[in-house]
């Protein structure tokens, strides 16, 4: 049995996001995501809040699992027993950063591989960050994220 996890920030989720995890799902057995309770990243949404919204977006897919995660990634793929990581590469600038992160993690933790899945094209532009820029103007962010957490996010500037 394969468990993997796509971890990361999700700060907020985006359909790029939504899109590796359908896809992903569809691959490994069990698939863990796994929000980064960074402290001392100052996050537009609680670690709880990011985690229910996963939660209620991944509803209809019976092998995915959200938690939550501090510390290394590597001690925690080790303690819920999961070999694989899944990172999605949007371009090439993606790529040199995410490829020292699944070195360094291979090289401490022998049994964990990193996958990546590139992002489909039509997402390939979307960040949480630049979400995050055009909400605070009130700019349109239909496109980015997944329509039922627009309000949400909106919310958080005041919107
Ligand atoms: O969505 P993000 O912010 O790009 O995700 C980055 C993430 C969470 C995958 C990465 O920062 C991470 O694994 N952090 C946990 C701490 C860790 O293991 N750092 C070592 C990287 S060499």
């Amino acid at each position: 049995m394969t468990r993997a996890i796509y971890p990361g920030s999700f700060d907020p989720v985006t359909n790029g996001h939504f899109d590796i995890i359908e896809r992903s799902a569809k691959i490994v057995d069990e698939l863990v995501i796994g929000v980064l309770n960074n402290s001392s990243k100052n996050s537009l949404f609680s670690v709880d809040e990011r985690v229910s919204m996963l939660k209620e977006l991944t509803m209809h897919l019976p092998n995915v699992t959200v938690d939550s995660f501090d510390g290394l990634l590597v001690d925690y793929a080790k303690r819920i027993h999961a070999t694989i990581v899944i990172r999605g590469l949007r371009a090439v600038t993606d790529f040199e950063y995410e490829l020292q992160i699944a070195q360094t993690n291979h090289e401490v933790y022998k049994d964990i591989e990193t996958i990546f899945l590139t992002t489909r094209l039509e997402y390939a532009y979307i960040s949480s960050t630049i979400v995050k820029e055009f909400a605070s103007y009130g700019g349109d962010i239909s496109h980015f994220v997944p329509q039922q957490f627009m309000g949400h996010i909106y919310a958080k500037y005041g919107y």
